[in-house]
């Protein structure tokens, strides 16, 4: 058996940023449009009234301060309220694999390596833009990468189960290395028009290079452990899917969306995370005060502080669980690989630190890593 580590990650960060104030003035405007249109359904009691949405309800709720989207124009039409993405021939590269070039040649960089150190693609997402050809099989095409390819699901939890399926194939030997990719075009899945909802995600992609520990002779983070979980729930949804025309359902329809009940997802996930967090630690015998660093999913600011404090036993101090969520709201699987990339150079060998992801499913992924030279 081989061991596996992280040797360099990177971050396409869209160009569009869109405020909560912006946010709030578009979904305002659509709001009041949805109202006048629908008066007299309204006055009926058939329809109810849409209200407004709030800046100040979204930091207090979510601690969400800007996104970054491909398209901010369409998402703030009022009389549109979704992005806008120009179709792509076949013979042009997918948006999906496009951004994940970006971060995975950035990630290459970092760790000093080029296309032919790599032994496979995976591209990890809560979505992907088409069924097939699979997008990981485009990006390695796109990096004159040999080998092989392919894409998994695992919603926001993408991130952790690609990178135990990429150490699995290290420590195994049948590759020495591997991309794994998570890029988020969440703005075309969110349901803008939803004040629940509309200020939860934004647009992102990241990478990072996974290489055999044994060939290393660089700084890097040694993958010491991996630990996956699912549990069935309801409570995130999206009922898209290739059988939508067989069931003469085409037409514009909110459960083609993103859907979610978050107060219970709230409730639900915080014990699953903390005890999943909690046992993998206990397994591997790493105590709190080993752990210099959380990087954890980036979803809510109040579930972060919750995880946190349950993990090491005491409000963690600033700079141990870096939020990257108030910049880039929720970017599902890339939240947590952001703030490792962001905020793990600092670390000192023999140092270590928590990636842990969860969402959609239920699912929960964690990740022991220790800095090493
Ligand atoms: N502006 C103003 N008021 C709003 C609002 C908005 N944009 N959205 C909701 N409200 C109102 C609600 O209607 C509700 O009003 P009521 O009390 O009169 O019924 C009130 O604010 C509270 O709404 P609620 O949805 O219960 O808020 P919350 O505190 O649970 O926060 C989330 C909402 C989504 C931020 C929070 O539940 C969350 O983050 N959950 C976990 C989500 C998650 O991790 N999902 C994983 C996705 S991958």
């Amino acid at each position: 058996m081989y061991s596996a580590a992280i040797t360099g990650s990177g971050v396409f960060t869209p160009e569009h940023v869109i405020t909560n104030d912006e946010l709030v003035a578009a979904f305002n405007a659509h709001a009041d449009l949805f109202n006048a249109e629908n008066a007299d359904a309204i006055a009926a009691g058939d329809i109810a009234e849409k209200p407004h949405s709030s800046s100040d309800f979204i930091l207090a709720a979510s601690g969400i301060e800007r996104r970054y989207v491909l398209d901010k124009t369409g998402v703030l039409d009022p009389t549109r309220m979704f992005p806008s993405l120009p179709d792509r021939r076949d013979d042009e590269p997918s948006l999906m694999a496009e951004m994940a070039a970006d971060a995975a040649l950035q990630a290459l960089a970092q760790a000093g390596r080029a296309a032919d150190d790599v032994d496979a693609v995976i591209c990890a997402a809560s979505n992907h833009e088409r069924a097939y050809p699979a997008i990981a099989v485009e990006i390695q095409q796109m990096l004159d990468i040999q080998g092989f390819a392919f894409d998994m699901n695992v919603a926001c939890s993408s991130a952790t189960f690609g990178i135990q399926t990429a150490a699995d194939m290290i420590r195994s030997g049948s590759i020495r290395s591997a991309l794994v990719i998570c890029p988020e075009i969440c703005s075309a899945h969110l349901e803008w028009r939803d004040r629940d909802c509309h200020f939860i995600f934004g647009d992102v992609a990241t990478a990072l290079l996974i290489e055999r520990d044994e060939d290393l002779q660089t700084p890097h983070f040694k993958i010491k452990s991996t630990r996956l979980a699912t549990q069935f729930s309801n409570n995130i949804r999206n009922n898209n899917g290739f059988l939508r025309r067989t069931r003469d359902k085409m037409e514009d329809r909110r459960d083609m969306q993103f859907m979610q009940n978050g107060r219970k997802v709230f409730k639900e996930v915080l014990p699953l995370v903390s005890k999943h967090i909690a046992g993998h630690m206990d397994d591997e015998g790493v105590n709190a005060d080993d752990l210099k660093r959380l990087w954890l999913h980036q979803a809510n600011k109040s579930m972060n502080d919750y995880i946190g404090k349950k993990v090491l036993g005491r409000t963690p101090e600033e700079g141990e669980q870096p939020n990257i969520l108030q910049d880039y709201a929720n970017t599902s699987s890339a939240g947590s690989i952001i703030a490792f990339s962001k905020y793990s150079d600092d670390l000192q060998p023999g140092d270590h630190g928590l990636i842990c992801s969860f969402g959609a499913g239920y699912s929960v992924g964690s990740v022991i890593l220790e800095k090493a030279e």
